[in-house]
């Protein structure tokens, strides 16, 4: 078949290079893309005179009718086009005759493509944003119910601190909080729009540059031709954002499993969202959980691809950056996945808080908290902390808790213990008093949650 570039070439492109060459298995994704830029780019030509009104509305209602037709799944694409471009250059060729040529004036693929990109990350942040708050609200919901859930919090993954699940979870909100925020940043930062840097240095043909980005919604335009056609920025930004994403996930995946565990028990995952051994017939695996701490993997490849693609790379358009599309897809349909999974998965997740608490009461977590009881009745601190340590190794001797020591044993290691540590070493006490800002305390986890809320309101306002 004959190529577009026949008229320069002796010879026909060999087969193995062909299929090497061809991007259309991929980025046949791009194909509304595509057809939306090429829409106000023929009606910008129309509109200023480069070529016939008349000509520009007959490949505008031929664009339409191709569109229109690959998403009722009545077209196939050929390798022998490459690309999605030229596939949809072909069609419309086909279907319209000569003036479906002229589509292709005042434009290079380099520009074209840069565009088709940049419309499609805009659209795909924008759900992935959508995503996160929908788990994010997951988040706040289960935070609400288990306010006074208290468990153990871990450095060291050894019993340190008495907190509570809810507390715990406002820590994962406020981790997917910022995801956002660095989806919106990316979002914001790449809102140009690159038609018109032409292959690399514009075009002589007098184009509107900002009708164009206006048909598009983009809030500005690139401001350099080169720039335009080589920049990939943001595609190594979204793949940072998503791979810092996929690491609050994992994060978060790889505590569940754990909590899963015969040894921890804190939460069940509901059948639905478990599976099976082959043969061991007791066993329920959080294999979700562990597949979204896996896929982090290839988000984190994504991202090593981009960077590696492009630190070589002279200016300015390189085939090597046909790379970006596979990296970036895989990037975005990962994430989209994981998130889609995740937040039914924790909803229907139940905890057992008397696991929990049993394990909060055991591992001198309120140790702390004694060491302050008697730094509030004027030992300093550090003579306190010894004295509880002190207290601590006795009670592991014995087979002790804290709680379970007499007045008289306290007694024997200071006279400044009185009645009162009992209530001090409650565990609903020591997550009461932590009431600082940020602490687990009921009421500051309250306040918390209402801060996330009022974050996603934000954009459930832009949504509707
Ligand atoms: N399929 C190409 C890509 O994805 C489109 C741009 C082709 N430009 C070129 N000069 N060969 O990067």
């Amino acid at each position: 078949m004959a190529k577009l570039w026949a008229g320069r070439f002796q010879k026909e492109t060999d087969l193995v290079v062909n299929d090497f060459n061809s991007s259309i298995m991929f980025d046949c994704r791009l194909y509304k893309e595509d057809i939306t830029g090429s829409i106000a780019h023929a009606t910008m030509l129309g509109k200023q005179g480069i070529i016939e009104e008349h000509e520009a509305e007959k490949i505008v209602s031929g664009l339409k009718e191709i569109l229109a037709d690959i998403e009722a799944g009545k077209v196939e694409f050929s390798l022998d086009y490459e690309d999605i471009h030229m596939n949809v250059e072909q069609l419309l060729t086909e279907r319209i005759g000569d003036t479906g040529k002229r589509l292709h004036t005042g434009r290079s693929r380099n520009d074209q493509v840069a565009l088709d990109m940049r419309l499609y990350v805009k659209k795909e942040i924008a759900e992935i944003i959508g995503l996160i708050l929908n788990f994010m609200k997951a988040l706040c919901d289960k935070s609400k119910e288990n306010l006074d859930a208290v468990m153990p919090g871990y450095t060291h993954l050894q019993r340190a601190q008495p907190t509570t699940f809810a507390h715990y979870m406002m820590a994962y909100a406020n981790m997917l909080k910022r995801d956002v925020m660095r989806l919106d940043d990316c979002l914001e930062r790449m809102d140009d729009m690159p038609l018109g840097s032409g292959a690399l240095a514009s075009t002589t043909y007098p184009i509107d540059r900002d009708f164009v980005r206006e048909q598009l919604g983009f809030a500005r335009l690139t401001d350099n031709s080169l720039d335009g056609v080589s920049d990939r920025d943001y595609c190594i930004e979204l793949c940072s954002d998503l791979s810092i994403l996929m690491m609050h996930l994992s994060r978060l995946s790889e505590e569940i499993i754990s909590w899963c565990s015969w040894e921890f028990k804190f939460v069940e995952l509901d059948d639905a969202y478990s599976t099976g051994s082959s043969i061991m017939p007791q066993k329920k695996n959080p294999d979700v959980c562990e597949l979204i701490r896996g896929k982090t993997g290839r988000v984190y490849g994504s991202l090593t691809t981009l960077l590696t693609m492009l630190k070589g790379l002279p200016l300015a358009y390189n085939k090597d950056m046909q790379e970006d599309k596979e990296a970036v897809f895989n990037a975005i349909d990962t994430v989209k996945q994981c998130l889609e999974v995740f937040a039914p998965m924790f909803s229907t997740m139940t905890l057992r808080k008397d696991n929990m608490r049993k394990a909060a009461s055991k591992g001198f977590i309120n140790a702390t908290d004694c060491a302050d009881y008697l730094t509030k009745k004027g030992m300093p601190f550090r003579d306190a902390y010894k004295t509880v340590g002190r207290l601590v190794s006795e009670c592991i001797k014995a087979d002790e808790t804290l709680e379970t020591l007499t007045l008289k044993d306290f007694g024997a290691i200071s006279k400044m213990f009185g009645p009162d540590v009992y209530d001090a070493l409650d565990l609903n006490t020591c997550v009461r008093e932590r009431k600082v800002i940020g602490g687990p305390a009921p009421d500051e986890v309250k306040r918390q949650i209402a801060k996330i809320e009022k974050f996603m309101e934000q954009y459930e306002a832009v949504e509707q």
